[in-house]
């Protein structure tokens, strides 16, 4: 579904991403994975259209989408989460979803003025698919709740419901599972699953946290340095010599050998 050429990403004289290809295949979960400043979240932004490209391109399903911006990689089905959540603290967990998907009659002006019933009876549809999400997402208790005074592990959970609101075809999850407590990790994990199999969402997902990797994920990608240096199952990733010496000090040769 999503595949990378040779993608290079510079800062100044600084090469974030290095000559970098991969794939993703459709239906996967598909896992990134590498030490800190491998080039991850720079790759993921690169190929969301966040940053220009230094070299090298995206494709999505055969595609030539390099260097498109986000809103238009969004109307494709093409969407991410970030590293850290991006919600309106403000707002309700619900309105929060509302305001996901574009183009919507209410915000015209004109549409406003001339056509109430269309702007109603469309808002009446986005009220529906949300309270949807909320219940695929087991989220009811905080539909109201401002979205500020929720958890870190719950704005993330929102993070994914917002990528519900539209027919997502990819999904770029930017850990996901960072700070979050044992017992909601499971809770997107699952969410994660059930989307992947019950909706057909395809996944590309960067975590440090390896049971969640080993959870989910197949096919592993490993970063170092800003290159792509193995791919394959978990345990095999684990067993590559070149992997155990990038993440030296890092824990993955412990839980290698465990
Ligand atoms: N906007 C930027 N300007 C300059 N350097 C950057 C920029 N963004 C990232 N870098 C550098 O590029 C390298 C890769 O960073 P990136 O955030 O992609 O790593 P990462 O693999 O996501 O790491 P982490 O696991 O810590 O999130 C780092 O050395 C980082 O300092
Ligand atoms: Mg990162």
């Amino acid at each position: 579904m999503i595949k990378v050429q040779n993608l290079t990403k510079k800062f100044g004289g600084f090469t974030a991403v290095n000559n970098a290809s991969l794939e993703i295949a459709a239906g996967s979960i598909t896992g990134l994975i590498g030490p800190n400043g491998a080039g991850k979240t720079t790759l993921f932004n690169v190929i969301a259209g966040v940053y220009t490209p230094s070299g090298g391109s995206v494709f999505l399903d055969g595609e030539d989408i390099t260097g498109l911006p986000p809103h238009e990689l969004f109307h494709k089905g093409m969407l991410r989460t970030f590293q850290i959540a991006h919600e309106f603290s403000s707002l309700t967990v619900r309105e929060n979803l509302m305001m996901v998907p574009g183009n919507q009659a209410g915000e015209s002006l004109r549409d406003v003025w001339f056509s109430r019933k269309k702007v109603m009876a469309q808002e009446a549809s986005v009220l529906e698919k949300a309270n949807e999400v909320i219940d695929f997402l087991e989220i009811t208790h905080v539909a109201n709740e401002l979205a500020g005074n929720l958890s870190g592990g719950q704005k993330k959970l929102l993070e994914l419901g917002r990528t519900m609101m539209v027919d997502a075809k990819v999904v770029f999850l930017d850990e996901v599972g960072a700070g979050v407590n044992r017992t909601l990790l499971n809770t997107i994990g699952d969410a994660i699953l059930r989307l992947n199999k019950e909706r057909g969402y395809t996944f590309c997902v960067i975590e440090h946290d390896m049971d969640f990797i080993d959870k989910l994920c197949d096919p592993v990608i490993v970063m170092a340095e800003g290159t792509v240096l193995a791919e394959g199952t978990l345990s095999e990733i684990k067993a590559n010599e070149q992997v155990i010496e990038a993440y030296l000090g890092t824990g993955l040769k412990n839980k290698a050998a465990s």
